[in-house]
């Protein structure tokens, strides 16, 4: 299954930038393979989302500018305004009315947990509740976003998979001398999985600091929970000292073979900057390690459940692989093998 082929998915709301990143200036981002514009009309006002193609006469309005609160096309000055509605065609006559259809072809956007997010289609919900994120005794910190050659559900699918870490993250948080899993039960809500899974990772000195641990293996437990397709969210709990290390990962399909991957966590120890900074750190060696895996492996994710192997350890990522079934069945687009092949 490739993103495109499943229109479901765009349903639902995915981080193109930080909040601070988006200004004045229109800045071009892709999704679902398809080339966009965000802009602020003002400084102060919320962050506006289209489709970067003028309908004028298709020129890229994120090569344009804000002027007077409106989105100015470089091509031949038309002006839109923050609803995207045409308001000025300079070259044609002021007193003749201007078309019904001079509209930037508008896409949802808001703000939220220092994120720009926009839904490209008609959306299911708002932008995902991200529990401890919304909590004042958890302290978040944006760790990375970056584009990854890789398929935004193989990210997705990558995050539920907890016996990856002994083997993936060997040389940094994992251990591979002790590779089993506890066993664990896979509950599914419609869309959303969710599960508590309990294993060994190692703590070398660097973690020592960031976890306040002292032994050298510790039991951690993730709680995992699959908000969003696309979106992942898990507790790292550290049995040590009940430490919570609450990840959130994103994946924000750029294209079939590319994905925005944002994560950002919450912690319930109140980390000083320092230990801020040390914590994301340890955060981007273990994701630049997935990133490695990840880009070589096909962005074609398997939804038909006979085409790979499973084992019981692999509950949770089999229920993955329902998951983004049944989101393919609604719009009728489970694709065929002969479908599948042409990808290859
Ligand atoms: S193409 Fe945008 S104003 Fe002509
Ligand atoms: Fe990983």
């Amino acid at each position: 299954m490739l993103v495109s082929e499943v229109p479901a998915l765009r349903e639902f709301w995915y981080p193109i930038a930080y909040s601070g990143d988006i200004g004045t200036e229109p800045t071009a981002f892709r999704i679902f393979g398809e080339d966009h514009v965000a802009w602020r009309p003002s400084t102060d006002s919320g962050v506006r989302a289209a489709v970067d193609e003028c309908p004028h006469r298709s020129a890229r309005l994120s090569q344009g500018w804000v002027a007077d609160g409106c989105l100015v096309c470089p091509y031949h000055g038309w002006r839109f305004d923050s609803s995207g509605a045409c308001v000025e065609i300079p070259a044609a006559d002021p007193e003749l009315p201007i078309p019904a259809r001079a509209h930037v072809g508008s896409v949802l956007a808001d703000e939220r947990y220092g994120l720009v997010w926009v839904c490209v289609g008609s959306p299911r919900a708002g932008i995902p509740d991200l529990g401890e994120a919304d909590d004042p005794e958890f302290t978040v910190i944006h760790e990375m976003m970056d584009v990854w050659q890789a398929s935004a559900p193989r990210v997705i699918d990558n995050a539920l998979d907890v016996s990856h870490v002994a083997w993936v993250h060997r040389d940094s948080v994992g251990s591979a001398a002790n590779p089993r899993l506890s066993d664990f039960t896979v509950a599914r809500d419609d869309l959303r999985v969710t599960f508590s899974v309990s294993y060994m990772v190692s703590v070398n000195e660097q973690q020592k600091k960031n976890l306040g641990i002292e032994s050298d293996l510790t039991g951690r437990t993730t709680h995992a929970d699959l908000v969003q397709p696309l979106v992942f969210r898990g507790v790292l709990e550290y049995h040590e000292n009940g430490l919570r290390h609450v990840l959130y990962k994103t994946a924000t399909p750029i294209d079939d073979r590319s994905t925005l991957f944002c994560q950002f966590i919450a912690r319930n120890d109140a980390p000083t900057a320092e230990q801020r900074e040390e914590i994301a750190a340890v955060d981007r060696v273990v994701q630049s390690e997935d990133k490695v895996l990840l880009e070589g492996v096909n962005p074609n994710f398997p939804i038909e459940v006979t085409t790979e192997v499973h084992t019981k350890a692999d509950r949770m990522t089999l229920e993955y692989r329902r998951v983004l079934a049944s989101l393919a069945a609604e719009a009728g687009a489970v694709p065929s093998d002969r479908a599948w092949a042409r990808h290859f």
